[in-house]
């Protein structure tokens, strides 16, 4: 049997309440594929500023570099919303990126079948989107220095920051965005503001630059406001998108609602040595924490990435896939994606849902 480390981040607000359900259909796919799962669990965000006063302990860290691979639910909450910049639950995660040098950040957006009411969008629209978002992660503004805050001539505070890359940073991503467009449908968009900032002309630049590598692969480039509008528009004409930090942050949460609801959408952060990071796309949900009413299917599609991506364990990926359309096949619905005639879940009852089906696929003995 293979054995794996993996590191578990619960984090803040519903992150627990997911991880928990994530963790259980890792272990029920694992052992109906001879794997077996060693967790270590570890605090992240505002639980370890409350235990131990910084949002991303040593201990942390150590132990998510030297695991196969990483979990993560989701940070944050009001409680510590007017914390100084390096006490923010949010700088904990960022620094988590940063340490696992997890720079490209794969956010898939599928409209599953079932769940085309769901979405606000037209059906004829919706219907069928298949998307990846393909986002730099551990560059651009959210890394960028000067950064800070100080006083104009005037007296009057500032705040500012920098969206900055170097061309290696652009190399990297947009080679695994070409990749990743190469194992799917051969189409790429890279999505900038070049007619604006120096960082996204650098950005272009290096993508056309790259795409010669790839002549199998149809490169196009669109500027973000217009993305945002063509996302809304046509989603289908999206393949794969690739872009920087910021931007690929606010495309991802508009494209998973297409998908119906933030709650189904999953990721992957890879780098290109050390174990990979999954989480959702969404937040710590303060509104519905401690509730059991949140969705758990993208930390749990999240836990398929992982094992994809992450261990290279492709019949348990898909596996935990299958458990989850047949899952939502069955009518099961949490708050988020319900329409009338479907069956309310709440968080646990969703994740028992998922084990059922799981454990439907166990081959008969
Ligand atoms: P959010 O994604 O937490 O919530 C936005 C809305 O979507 C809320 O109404 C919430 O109830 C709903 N929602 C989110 N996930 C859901 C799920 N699984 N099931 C059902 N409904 C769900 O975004 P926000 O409210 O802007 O941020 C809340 C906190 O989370 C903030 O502190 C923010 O910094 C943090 N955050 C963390 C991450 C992360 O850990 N990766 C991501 C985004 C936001
Ligand atoms: C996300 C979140 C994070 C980000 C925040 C919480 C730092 O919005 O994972 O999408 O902006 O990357
Ligand atoms: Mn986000």
């Amino acid at each position: 049997a293979r054995t794996y480390n993996i590191t578990l981040l619960p984090g803040d607000g519903i992150g627990p309440e997911v991880v928990s359900v994530a963790k259980d259909v890792l272990d029920a796919a694992g052992s109906l594929n001879g794997i077996t799962f060693n967790f270590e669990e570890m605090p992240v965000g505002g639980n370890a500023l409350d235990l131990t006063g910084v949002p991303l302990p040593d201990e942390t860290l150590s132990n998510a570099k030297k695991s196969d691979a990483v979990l993560l639910g989701a940070i944050g909450g009001y409680k510590w919303d007017n914390n100084e910049k390096h006490l923010k639950p949010e700088t904990g995660l960022l620094q988590l990126r940063a340490g696992l040098g997890v720079f490209a950040n794969l956010r898939p957006a599928t409209v599953f079948p079932q769940l085309v009411d769901s979405s606000t969008l037209k059906k004829d629209v919706a219907e069928g989107v298949d998307l990846m978002v393909v986002r730099e992660l551990t560059g651009g503004i959210y890394f960028g220095k000067p950064r800070g805050f100080d006083q104009d001539e005037n007296g009057d505070e500032i705040g500012f920051n920098t969206e900055v890359y170097a061309g290696y940073e652009i190399d990297r991503i947009a080679h695994v965005a070409f990749e990743t467009a190469r194992k799917r449908r051969g189409k790429l968009c890279s999505v900038d503001k070049a007619n604006v900032l120096e960082a996204s002309m650098l950005w272009r630049k290096r993508v056309t630059k790259i795409a010669s590598d790839y002549p199998d692969v149809e490169l196009s480039h669109m500027y973000v406001d217009n993305a945002a509008m063509q996302l809304i528009r046509d989603p289908k004409q999206f393949d794969t998108i690739v872009t920087n930090n910021i931007f690929g942050d606010i495309l991802s949460d508009e494209a998973s609602m297409i998908t119906g609801s933030i709650g189904m959408l999953p990721s992957a952060s890879l780098g290109e040595l050390g174990p990979g990071l999954f989480e959702p796309i969404h937040g710590s949900a303060p509104d519905i924490a401690g509730q059991d009413k949140a969705n758990p299917l993208a930390t749990v599609l999240s836990a398929a990435m992982l094992l994809r991506y992450g261990l290279g364990e492709e019949d348990a990926a898909k596996m935990i896939e299958n458990a989850v359309l047949e899952t939502l096949n069955k009518g099961f619905r949490t708050g988020d994606i319900f329409s009338s005639g479907m069956k309310l879940v709440g968080c646990e009852e969703m994740g028992e849902q998922v084990l059922r089906s799981i454990d439907s696929q166990k081959p008969a003995a």
